[in-house]
């Protein structure tokens, strides 16, 4: 079985670095098929934390390909910085990295048009509370084909064309927004030059390299970004991101053919939490949540925004399994349910709701409380665990019932944020 998909289950930051770093261990290939640096997945590594935002989370093995598929929005000068930050710590010094021609570029104007649109909707209490990369814009501009792909830093002429074609509807929306910021053509076209030339060697198409790599029994483990509660099409709409977080935005987001995914890997934490605006139905406010918070050190990656905290939602994680066909589950953040006095789940929501078909603003969650983790031992004995023997009793019937209730085998559960505070509970890449 060599293709194995890491997706979100919930509202992104669920632990995709970690288990996509852990999993690389045994890939040749990994590729970002979503998103852009709206991401931020962390990866620790003999102590030391590294976060990337576009450099697939496969960046600490040398010689593993990391390929940015057609479907991601990739902001060149951060990229550029992130490539040349993991250089200086001694990572990606060979050819390792892939960058496909027909993905789309963030300029600063899709950043300054997300950033004023964010600060014009707060005067309206309508702020989807993004994360101000120029993500949406970029995806809008696909949408409405003036998009800028990768391709075209290599054709001046069709460059300038997409320019001009972004400019005639930027700079209007800039003068109604009231700001001076316009698209400025020739600079970014003698920019675009230099990115041409930094990018030209990475370039290629990353479709057919994972075709190739796939038809010679190579491992690809294709990295989602956010989760499947943020997909444009399955998610809380209108408080999304503005691309497929889902397993099947593979299949558009690189460019193989769906029965080519052997195995889709979903990623959750023991609790929930969520950054942004939008629908959170077992949101805790004051002391509980504010607890939460501070056990798992939720502040945003990318933003360093806090993160709102509930208790998991079986609901939702069901709903994330099936519009996944998720294969496995992987379970995070076990270790900081130790550090609560109480813990619960949600196993349904009042009245019947259910996530994707009712108001999920609406949804009220039915609340059972966990026993047996106040033990004084059971923080301790998991931090310690490595296999599944030594998983304290409790977290083990904690794992057993959300797999009951989710209809997914739990494949691997992480109890601290390092590589090596990890219980593989299957094998990835084995069918
Ligand atoms: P991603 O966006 O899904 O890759 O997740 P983020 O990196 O944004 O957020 C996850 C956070 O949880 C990071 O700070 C990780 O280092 C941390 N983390 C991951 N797994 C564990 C775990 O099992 N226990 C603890 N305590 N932290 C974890
Ligand atoms: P990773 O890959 C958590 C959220 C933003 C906002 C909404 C839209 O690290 O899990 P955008 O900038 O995409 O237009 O913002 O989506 N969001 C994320 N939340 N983790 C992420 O990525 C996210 N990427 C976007 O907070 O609510
Ligand atoms: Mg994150």
């Amino acid at each position: 079985m060599p293709t194995l998909v890491v997706v979100g289950a919930q509202w992104g930051d669920e632990g995709k670095g970690k288990v996509v770093d852990v999993l690389a261990s045994k890939a040749d290939i990994v590729a970002r098929f979503a998103g852009g640096n709206n991401a931020g997945h962390t990866l620790v590594v003999e102590g030391q934390q590294i976060i990337t935002h576009l450099v697939p989370s496969g960046c600490t093995y040398p010689g593993t390909i990391c390929a940015l598929g057609s479907g991601m929005v990739i902001d060149p000068v951060v990229f550029r910085e992130e490539v040349e930050s993991l250089q200086a710590l001694g990572l990606l010094q060979g050819d390792e990295l892939r960058v496909s021609l027909g993905a789309h570029l963030i300029f600063d104007f899709h950043r300054a048009l997300d950033g004023l649109r964010e600060d014009r909707a707060s005067t309206h209490d309508n702020q989807i509370g993004t994360t101000r990369r120029g993500v949406g814009p970029a995806y809008e501009a696909k949408a409405g084909r003036r998009g800028i792909r990768v391709r075209d830093l290599f054709d001046a002429n069709r460059l300038r064309e997409r320019l001009l074609q972004c400019k005639a509807v930027a700079d209007p929306e800039f003068e109604r927004l009231g700001h001076d910021h316009r698209v400025d053509v020739d600079r970014l076209l003698s920019d675009a030059a230099e990115w041409a030339r930094w990018l030209e060697p990475m370039v290629g198409d990353i479709g057919e390299e994972c075709q190739q790599g796939i038809d010679a029994g190579k491992r690809v483990l294709f990295e989602g970004a956010q989760g499947a509660m943020l997909d444009v099409d399955h998610g809380t709409y209108p408080f999304v991101t503005s691309s497929n977080a889902i397993s099947g935005g593979v299949c558009t987001g690189i460019g193989i053919g769906p029965t080519q995914i052997d195995d889709v890997w979903g990623i959750t934490k023991a609790y929930t939490t969520r950054v942004g605006a939008g629908p959170f139905p077992t949101r805790l406010d004051g002391a509980e949540g504010n607890g939460l918070r501070k056990a798992g050190n939720e502040y945003g990656a990318t933003t360093g925004r806090p993160r709102d905290c509930g208790w998991l939602d079986l609901p939702a994680l069901r709903y994330a399994a099936r519009v996944n066909g998720m294969s496995g589950l992987c379970v995070t953040k076990l270790d900081v349910l130790a550090e609560l006095p109480r813990i619960q789940l949600c196993t349904a929501y009042e009245d019947g709701r259910l996530p994707g078909k009712d108001d999920l603003a609406l949804a009220r969650p039915v609340l059972e409380t966990i026993e047996g983790w106040d033990d004084p031992d059971v923080g301790p004995a998991l931090r310690a665990a490595r296999t599944r023997e030594q998983i304290p009793a409790p977290v083990r019937a904690y794992l057993d019932r959300i797999s009951d209730a989710v209809g997914v085998p739990v494949v691997l559960a992480s109890v601290g944020p390092g590589r090596e505070e990890t219980i593989t509970l299957a094998d990835a890449f084995e069918g």
